[in-house]
C-alpha cells in the first residue's frame, strides 16, 4: 500500500442537521480508507454551519461563507432542516442558494437495485432497476420568484412563479443525453405539458430540439403522473430520466424507495464547467425522527462520496468504494433498520471498511 501523500483535494464538509453529521463522518472514514489504498489523501475542512450554528450566530452561512466554499474543490453535505428552525433559514439560506450560486445545474441521482437488497416491489432481480435521473437544479418550480399580498386579510394572495429558460432546459437535457451515451442510450423526459402549456411547452420543445443532436439515443416524453405509475409498475423500462426541479425531486424519493431505501440514495450537484465547486449529498434529509439514535444508514452518504471521488478524478478509489458497498449489501450480514436489520450507522460503515480491506 502506498503511503499517503499531500492532500490532492480540499473538501468543504457541512454535516448540517439531524443525521447529516452522523452519516457524513462515517462516509469520510470510508472515503479516506478507499483513497489511502491508492496513496491519495483529501483535506476535509469541517464547517459548523447548521441550525444550531444559526441559533448561536444569527446566520447559517457566515458573511464570508460563500467565498470560503469557493476555495474548495468540492462540498460534501449531510442535510439541513430542523423542526424548530424555519426552512427559510436552512433550505433557503444554504442548500438552494448553493445549487444556484455555484451553478450546479446537473443534479445527478442514480437508483440501482443492489444484490441483497429487497425492493418493496415483487420479484425484482438485482440490477433490474438501474435508473439515472438528471434533475434540473437551478430554476423551474424552485425559482424564488413570487410574493405574498394582503397578508392577514381574507383576500390574502400568494404568487409563486416557475421560471423555465431555453438555456436551462437545453443544458440539463444535453447533459442527460451525454450521460445516456455511457449507459443504455435511452432518455425519458418528464413533462406535464398537457396542463402546464407555457413552461412545460418550452421544456418539450427544447427536448425535441436537443434530442435531434443525439440521433443515436432513444428519446421519449412521458407525463409525470404516468411516470410515477411506471416507476412502480415497470421501473426496468427506465434508463436516463431528465426532469425539472420539482418533478425530479419527487420522482427521486420514489426511485430511492423502489430500489430499497432512501438510506441508499446518493446525489451529486454538478457544475459541469468546473467554475465552481460541485456539491455531493445524500438524497435524504436530516431525518429528525431517528436523529441522535445512531441508526441512520450511512450508505447514501458513502455512495455520494463515491460520486465525489469520481468527479475529482479518483476513479479507482471510487470504484473500490462502490465494490465494497455492493459486497456488504450482497453479504446481508450488516443492515441498518431501514434495510430490515439492527446495525448501527457505525457498524454499517465498519462493514464497508472491512470489505475495502478484504
Ligand atoms: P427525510 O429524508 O429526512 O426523512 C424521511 C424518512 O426517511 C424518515 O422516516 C427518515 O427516518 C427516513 N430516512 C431518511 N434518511 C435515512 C437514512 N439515512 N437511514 C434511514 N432512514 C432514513 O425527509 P423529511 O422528514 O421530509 O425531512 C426532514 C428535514 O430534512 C426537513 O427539514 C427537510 O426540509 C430536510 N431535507 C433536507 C434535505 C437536504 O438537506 N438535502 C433533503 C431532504 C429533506
Ligand atoms: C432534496 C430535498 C430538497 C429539494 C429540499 C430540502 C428543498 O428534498 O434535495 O431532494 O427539494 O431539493
Ligand atoms: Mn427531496
Amino acid at each position: 500500500m502506498a503511503a499517503a501523500q499531500t492532500a490532492t483535494a480540499r473538501i468543504a464538509v457541512i454535516g448540517g442537521d439531524g443525521i447529516g453529521p452522523e452519516v457524513i463522518e462515517q462516509a469520510i472514514r470510508v472515503a479516506d480508507a478507499a483513497l489511502q489504498r491508492d496513496g491519495i489523501s483529501y483535506a476535509w475542512h469541517r464547517l459548523p454551519w447548521s441550525s444550531d450554528f444559526y441559533k448561536k450566530t444569527g446566520a447559517i452561512v457566515p458573511d464570508d461563507g460563500w467565498d470560503t466554499l469557493k476555495q474548495h474543490d468540492a462540498v460534501f453535505l449531510g442535510a439541513v432542516g430542523a423542526p424548530d428552525v424555519p426552512d427559510t433559514v436552512t433550505v433557503h439560506g444554504l442548500l438552494l442558494p448553493m445549487r444556484r450560486r455555484f451553478d450546479q445545474y446537473v443534479n445527478l441521482r442514480p437508483a440501482f437495485l443492489f444484490d441483497g437488497v429487497q425492493s418493496p416491489l415483487r420479484d425484482k432481480a438485482p440490477g433490474s432497476i438501474d435508473m439515472l435521473v438528471y434533475r434540473e437544479n437551478t430554476e423551474g418550480e424552485y425559482a424564488p420568484v413570487g410574493g405574498r399580498l394582503y397578508p392577514g386579510t381574507p383576500h390574502e394572495t400568494a404568487v409563486q412563479t416557475s421560471v423555465f429558460t431555453r438555456r436551462g432546459c437545453e443544458r440539463i437535457m444535453r447533459a442527460a443525453f451525454q450521460g445516456a451515451r455511457q449507459r443504455r442510450k435511452k432518455v425519458t423526459s418528464i413533462t406535464k405539458s398537457n396542463a402546464q402549456v407555457y413552461s412545460m411547452g418550452l421544456w418539450d420543445e427544447a427536448f425535441r430540439d436537443v434530442s435531434r443532436e443525439f440521433p443515436d439515443v432513444e428519446a421519449r416524453s412521458l407525463l409525470v403522473d404516468a411516470a410515477a405509475m411506471d416507476f412502480v409498475r415497470k421501473p426496468e423500462a427506465f434508463d436516463v430520466i431528465v426532469a425539472s426541479n420539482l418533478f425530479g425531486d419527487i420522482l427521486t424519493d420514489l426511485s430511492a424507495i423502489v430500489t430499497g431505501s432512501v438510506g441508499l440514495a446518493a446525489s451529486a450537484n454538478i457544475n459541469p464547467e468546473r467554475v465552481f465547486p460541485s456539491m455531493f449529498e445524500p438524497v435524504h434529509g436530516s431525518a429528525p425522527d431517528i436523529a441522535g439514535k445512531g441508526i441512520a444508514n450511512p450508505l447514501a452518504a458513502i455512495l455520494s462520496a463515491k460520486l465525489m471521488l469520481d468527479h475529482l478524478g479518483d476513479v479507482k478509489s471510487a470504484a473500490a468504494l462502490h465494490r465494497a458497498v455492493a459486497r456488504v449489501l450482497k453479504d446481508g450480514k450488516t443492515r441498518t433498520p431501514d434495510l430490515g436489520g439492527t446495525a448501527t450507522t457505525a457498524q454499517m460503515a465498519d462493514a464497508v471498511l472491512a470489505a475495502l480491506a478484504g
